[in-house]
């Protein structure tokens, strides 16, 4: 099979990683990939937004299936463009991926389908926003609707921030994203994020990982995309994974296809396990990062046939797929300054060495600068480690951190700290 990949992070080095391992595999090419995909197969400089570009490269190369890593490639068409092309792709229409990019689309359908969530209400108007607020305790949940880069969410913990979070998010600042504001219900829990295939009718669960948002260790200092993950998650048992699929992917999946909305591609739920069980903080059209890397790491059968079948409508017919009984753990690797202000350009000395067969090295956000490794994102590098306990799998992903040298970059060293 010819096989295009679209994006840039760690999340498409670790999907590559496991495509390229597959039997099944003639040709992958990535677009427009990072040094560490372009280590592993062939890349084409086309960006995850120009849906003309992405289309002619799948045409020219032949694709027989897409694989959509990011969101806002989904946003802007790609799997509507390539249905008209009768190419087979592993991601969902612009519709369906409202799922991810409209919070107030997500939290309606939540409504109409009976999914625990949090109470809330979506506003244009700042000053009904504001007196929405009444009903509520500290803190207070505010969202801007649209997509805005993992930016658009604020925690308030005074009415006095979250007026102000109203006044900016309806000021602006996020464009058109914050057009419109979500307001919520403070939900209490751990968090957990599941992931399930879904082929437009039949949905698949494909395993669990638990990120850590905070930047700093002890869960200290701003919201980030994430800087590190494990799996699996013992938080979220068997039973609390089965009542998420009941009564979330389940009646999501036969929703969206009830709705003319069919959803195709990854449905990653974000889930809050409260009290009285597992409700929906978000979904996500696509794989998380970095909880991909570590399910990567973890899944033992060939992701191809898995990709393809949500691709087609054939996930009835495809094989569950089988898990290492190992457990994973994924180190971000962030530029100093992350999130906020992430000071690129630093050099990385020796984040393509040989660290054994347990350790791999994804790029997040790496350039190759006259033959020297530099920084070029807020998260860089992710430094993922198989093991057969989770603190077995620590142990080897911070020995491997410790022989990268680069000063301009910082970690948490706590990692799967909930679980050990
Ligand atoms: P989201 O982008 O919607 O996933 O929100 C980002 C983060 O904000 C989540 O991972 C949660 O930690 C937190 N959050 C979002 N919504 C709520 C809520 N209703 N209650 C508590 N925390 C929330
Ligand atoms: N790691 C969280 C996300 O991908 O949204």
């Amino acid at each position: 099979m010819n096989i295009l990949l679209i994006g840039s992070g760690g999340r498409e080095h670790a999907l590559a990683w496991k495509i390229a391992q597959s039997p099944l595999l003639t040709r992958l090419v990535c677009a427009p990939g990072n040094p560490g995909i372009a280590g592993m197969c062939e890349t084409r400089l086309v960006k995850v937004t120009d849906v003309d570009g992405l289309a002619a490269l799948a045409q020219e190369i032949g694709a027989d299936l897409v694989v959509v890593g990011p969101e806002s490639s989904l946003e802007v068409g790609i799997a509507d463009r390539l249905a008209e092309l009768g190419i087979p792709c592993f991601g969902a229409t612009a519709a369906a991926a409202q799922l991810e990019t409209s919070k107030a689309f997500t939290k309606q359908f939540a409504d109409r389908h009976g999914l625990p969530t949090a109470a809330y209400g979506v506003f244009e108007d700042a000053a009904l926003a504001k007196s929405y607020l009444n009903q509520f305790d500290p803190p207070y949940v505010i969202k801007a609707d649209g997509l805005a880069a993992g930016k658009g969410v604020v925690i308030a913990e005074s009415r006095t921030e979250a007026d102000a979070a109203i006044d900016d998010m309806l000021g602006g600042r996020f464009g058109q994203a914050g057009a419109r504001v979500v307001i919520e219900e403070f939900m209490t829990g751990e968090e957990a994020s599941l992931f399930a295939l879904s082929d437009g009718q039949t949905a698949m669960l494909l395993g669990a990982a638990q990120d850590h948002k905070r930047a700093f260790d002890g869960d200290q200092g701003p919201n980030t995309g994430g800087m590190g993950t494990y799996s699996p998650t013992p938080a979220l048992t068997d039973a609390l994974v089965e009542e998420a699929r009941l009564k979330m992917i389940a009646p999501t999946v036969a929703g969206m296809a009830e709705e003319g909305m069919p959803y195709r591609g990854v449905l990653y739920a974000g889930l809050m396990l409260t009290p009285t069980g597992p409700r929906l903080v978000e979904y996500n059209a696509r794989f998380g990062d970095p909880e991909c890397q570590v399910l990567m790491l973890r899944l033992k059968s060939d992701l191809v046939p898995l990709l393809l079948a949500a691709a087609t409508g054939m996930l009835d017919k495809a094989v569950v797929p089988e898990w290492h009984s190992e457990a994973a753990i994924c180190v971000v690797l962030a530029a100093k300054g992350y999130p906020e202000a992430p000071e690129t350009g630093s050099v990385i000395v020796g984040a393509d060495q040989d660290f054994g067969p347990d350790v791999e090295v994804f790029h997040a956000g790496t350039v190759l600068d006259s033959g020297a490794l530099k920084a070029a994102g807020g998260r860089v590098l992710n430094v993922c480690a198989l093991g057969a306990t989770l603190g077995q799998a620590r142990e080897r992903a911070y020995a491997a951190v410790d022989r990268i040298d680069w000063p301009g970059g910082f970690h948490r060293r706590d990692i799967a700290w909930r679980a050990l």
